[in-house]
């Protein structure tokens, strides 16, 4: 009985999604705590293969409570498609519920998304272009729109009025035409009527489920290197997708949640711009990248593929406290003669450093590799660690040790029960 939470320990798109799916059949509730639709969680189950965005990857199992939670930012539509989508593949929605202090992403957020980035030229941080960062932004500045205020008609109209003056102005900057209160109110109007019943106040819920000693999973989005604190700043995303923030964007303190699953591919991707260390600009990476399926679930843009950082692993288990690692995509390193992990890096002066740098020297720092023989044989049916190929498990076990925490799953395929459970 514990609150787990599932985090990303690299860039984003490790494999949260199949791996909280995994878990779900023995949770009772999963929220949702951090981010909006930016997020691409893919699942392959007996309903099919899903691109989830804001669904919890609970919702595949009927006896599953799932909460898009307060730390998250909801663009309504992208979830009315999902919900659609979702219904007619026959999951039961019956069970999901979203927190009233989550923040909606407006028309205008995604609008500016997109207006920010062309303006950031040569500094492009490569945004989903969702609206997230300036749905965040507004947030912060006291000005956002919360999934409540839709229980609120005339109150939503009255923060309308009271934004719309400084959207206009910062949309005449960038030469665009104005947004109008009228036409953003009718689009709150629908939202109203179509996700109004499933808005709740989620906290009773979460704390009777702790009280209760359920079990119950937190599923984070991205992944500690596009953490807006301790990622590569400003490459980032506009929220905290570690354990901790899970305390607060669920609402559960921080000291239930026992137990945090870091969820890590074999090898290294991501997206959007930013230092990279481990990246392999070859033929190498392109084949990681074919053979693994590199491009995003949300826009569909080419993975930038790398050799698995231990640094970047070691970094993530001591900010979230890890308890367990669960690799993914191991599968995908089947057959190449030789597989390298980055176990730490070279500075300009020549220096060997263990730790990650600040982002601006993490540009120039040069990997250092340790370098295994590779297994060149099928682990995709296998079920057992004892079964593993020798030099896989060398390769799993140098990362534990560098990690300095144990690997209790390795998924050798994107299905459901292509998993082994050491747990
Ligand atoms: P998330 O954002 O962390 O949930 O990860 P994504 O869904 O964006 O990316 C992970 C991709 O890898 C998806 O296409 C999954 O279906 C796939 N995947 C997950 N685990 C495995 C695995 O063990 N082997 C293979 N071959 N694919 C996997
Ligand atoms: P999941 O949950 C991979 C990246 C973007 C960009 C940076 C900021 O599927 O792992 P944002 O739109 O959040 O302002 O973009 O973060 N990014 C992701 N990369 N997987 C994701 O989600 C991502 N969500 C955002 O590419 O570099
Ligand atoms: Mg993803």
């Amino acid at each position: 009985m514990t609150v787990t939470a599932v985090v990303g320990v690299q860039y984003g798109d490790e494999g949260k999604g199949r791996v909280v799916d995994y878990l779900a059949h023995t949770s009772r509730m999963v929220i949702r705590f951090q981010g909006g639709d930016n997020a691409g969680h893919t699942i392959v189950n007996q309903f099919g293969t899903f691109r989830l965005h804001l669904v919890p990857s609970g919702i595949f199992h009927p006896g599953t409570a799932c909460v898009i939670g307060t730390g998250t930012v909801i663009n309504p539509d992208t979830l009315l498609t999902e919900l659609s989508e979702l219904s007619a593949a026959g999951v039961s929605l019956d069970s999901l519920c979203i927190s009233d202090r989550a923040h909606l992403v407006m028309p205008y957020h995604k609008l500016l998304d997109g207006l920010e980035e062309s303006s950031r030229g040569a500094q492009k941080i490569g945004t989903t272009k969702r609206g997230i960062g300036p749905a965040y932004q507004d947030k912060a500045a006291r000005s956002g729109l919360r999934a409540g205020d839709l229980h609120h008609l005339d109150y939503l109209r009255t923060r309308l009025e009271q934004n719309a003056p400084r959207i206009n102005q910062t949309l005449e900057y960038y030469g665009e035409p104005a947004v109008h209160v009228d036409e953003l109110f009718e689009i709150c109007r629908g939202w109203a009527d179509k996700l109004g019943s499933r808005i709740i106040d989620t906290l009773p819920m979460v704390r009777s489920a702790v009280e209760r000693g359920e079990t119950i999973l937190l599923e984070g989005q991205l992944g500690v290197m596009k953490d807006v604190d301790w990622g590569t700043y400003p490459f980032v995303t506009s929220s905290h997708p570690l354990a901790a923030y899970g305390s607060i964007g669920a609402g559960i303190p921080f000291q239930k949640i026992t137990r945090v699953i870091g969820v890590c591919k074999a090898y290294a991707t991501t997206v959007g711009a930013g230092p990279f260390p481990a990246e392999l600009q070859d033929e190498i990476g392109t084949r990681i990248r074919e053979i693994g399926r590199e491009y995003g679930a949300t826009t569909g843009r080419p993975r930038r593929c790398g050799w698995l950082d231990a640094l970047v692993v070691r970094h993530a288990a001591w900010i979230n406290g890890l308890t367990d690692l669960a690799i993914t995509k191991l599968d995908v390193l089947d057959g190449f003669p030789e597989i390298k992990m980055c176990v730490a890096y070279r500075d300009k002066t020549g220096g060997r450093i263990e730790t990650i740098p600040d982002p601006i020297a993490m540009e120039t720092v040069e990997p250092i590799y340790e370098t295994f023989t590779g297994w060149r044989s099928k682990t995709v049916g296998i079920r057992r660690w004892s079964d593993l190929p020798s030099e896989a498990r060398v390769f799993l076990e140098r990362l534990e040790k560098l990690a300095d925490v144990p690997i209790r799953y390795v998924s050798v395929g994107p299905e459901r029960d292509a998993m082994i459970d050491r747990s």
